[in-house]
């Protein structure tokens, strides 16, 4: 195992590198201290090519001008806040709505356009810290963030967070990596196999904020309890997919405890690797690059077009500030959160 670090660009006067961790199968995984992104991750097809599976940006300028989360670490609260507000203690607060002026998305984009502080941890693991001053984008409490990334002999990409906070607050972190299996720039991404661990989901309205329900998979284009196509039923005629734009929904993980649970498996037809999502989280949101519309050019120019890759999120559930019955969200002040998420990779 081996870990390099070199300058990956300028910005503002101030170098941001990027880290290579390799292991003896030649798995080599790129990040970046420019939202502590998960860049690139190149691991040998069937027939023992090597394949960049993730979509993203090749230049920092990429990430920077043109990004929509690829790879990067999302927080303080990843996903959706409705109206960018929720109450803490009976205190309420309103976070920046950068989705339409109206909802919150991605805790409005702070810690995935920052630049984290980065450290070598022995020889196949790298740690990126962040501090975010209270009442960055609305959100209470000085809070430090980590995430270390840690690739092992056997293709497993572990990323565990922790965080803190002075100040009771919302926390929910994840990393929005865009995957295709079949190799970024190789075209969509509806015939990878998708097998999610998960009975129910949570439905949106039309601004993909969730209605409240956790619905019952069974029976709809939700249902993934059996791999199936990700195109199979994704043109179906149901509300929920006309929300979405497709898909881009948080499914329930079954059987959620706190502990490490397989979430999602999904499977590329022509490169034969396979991806399992496991992870500490409730929940995972499958979105399937809906709003991608070829306008924006990815790695080696390619644009990215709609369904050229999909995102498995891990996560608490959207809007979960607002419902507190669900798995929560909210940290003590000096309280520590903590998850983790692994991705395996294989060939079948
Ligand atoms: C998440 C959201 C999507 C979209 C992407 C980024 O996955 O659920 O609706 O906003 O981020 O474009």
């Amino acid at each position: 195992m081996s870990v390099t670090k070199n300058v990956y660009g300028v910005l503002n006067g101030t170098s941001v590198h990027s880290f290579v961790i390799e292991n003896k199968n030649g798995t080599r995984v790129q990040l970046l201290e420019k939202g502590a992104t998960l860049d690139k991750l190149f691991i040998k097809n069937r027939d023992g090519e090597l394949i960049d599976v993730i979509v993203g940006h090749d230049t920092l300028e990429g990430h920077v001008e043109r990004g929509d989360y690829q790879g990067v670490v999302v927080g303080q609260y990843a996903n959706r806040i409705k109206d960018g507000k929720f109450s803490v203690d009976g205190v309420e607060y309103s976070v920046t709505c950068n989705e339409n002026g109206v909802t919150s998305l991605h805790g409005g984009g702070e810690y995935s356009s920052a630049i984290w502080n980065s450290e070598i941890l022995g020889d196949n693991a790298v740690k990126f810290t962040y501090h975010s001053p209270d009442g960055t984008e609305g959100f209470p409490g000085n809070v430090d963030v980590s995430v270390v990334y840690e690739l092992s002999e056997d293709n497993d990409l572990t990323l565990t967070y922790a965080a803190t906070s002075d100040k009771k607050t919302i926390i929910n972190l994840t990393n929005h990596a865009y995957f295709n299996l079949n190799g970024t720039g190789s075209g969509d991404i509806l015939s990878h196999t998708m097998k999610i661990n998960a009975k129910r989901y949570t439905p949106i309205d039309e601004i993909s904020i969730p209605t409240g329900e956790l619905a019952s998979v069974a029976g709809t284009p939700f249902d993934f309890t059996e791999p199936k196509a990700i195109g199979r039923d994704i043109g179906a005629d149901h509300l929920q997919l006309k929300n979405g734009n497709g898909y881009d929904h948080n499914f329930c993980i079954a059987d959620y405890d706190g502990t490490l649970k397989e979430a999602a498996v999904a499977v590329a037809d022509k490169s034969g690797i396979s991806m399992t999502v496991k992870t500490t989280l409730p929940g995972i949101q499958l979105y399937t690059g809906n709003f991608l519309n070829g306008s924006v050019e990815g790695k080696n120019g390619i644009p990215m077009t709609q369904r050229c890759a999909f995102c498995l999120e891990t996560q608490v559930f959207p809007d979960t500030p607002n419902h507190p019955l669900w798995p929560t969200c909210t940290y003590d002040a000096g309280e520590e959160y903590t998850s983790q998420t692994v991705f395996s990779f294989d060939i079948i």
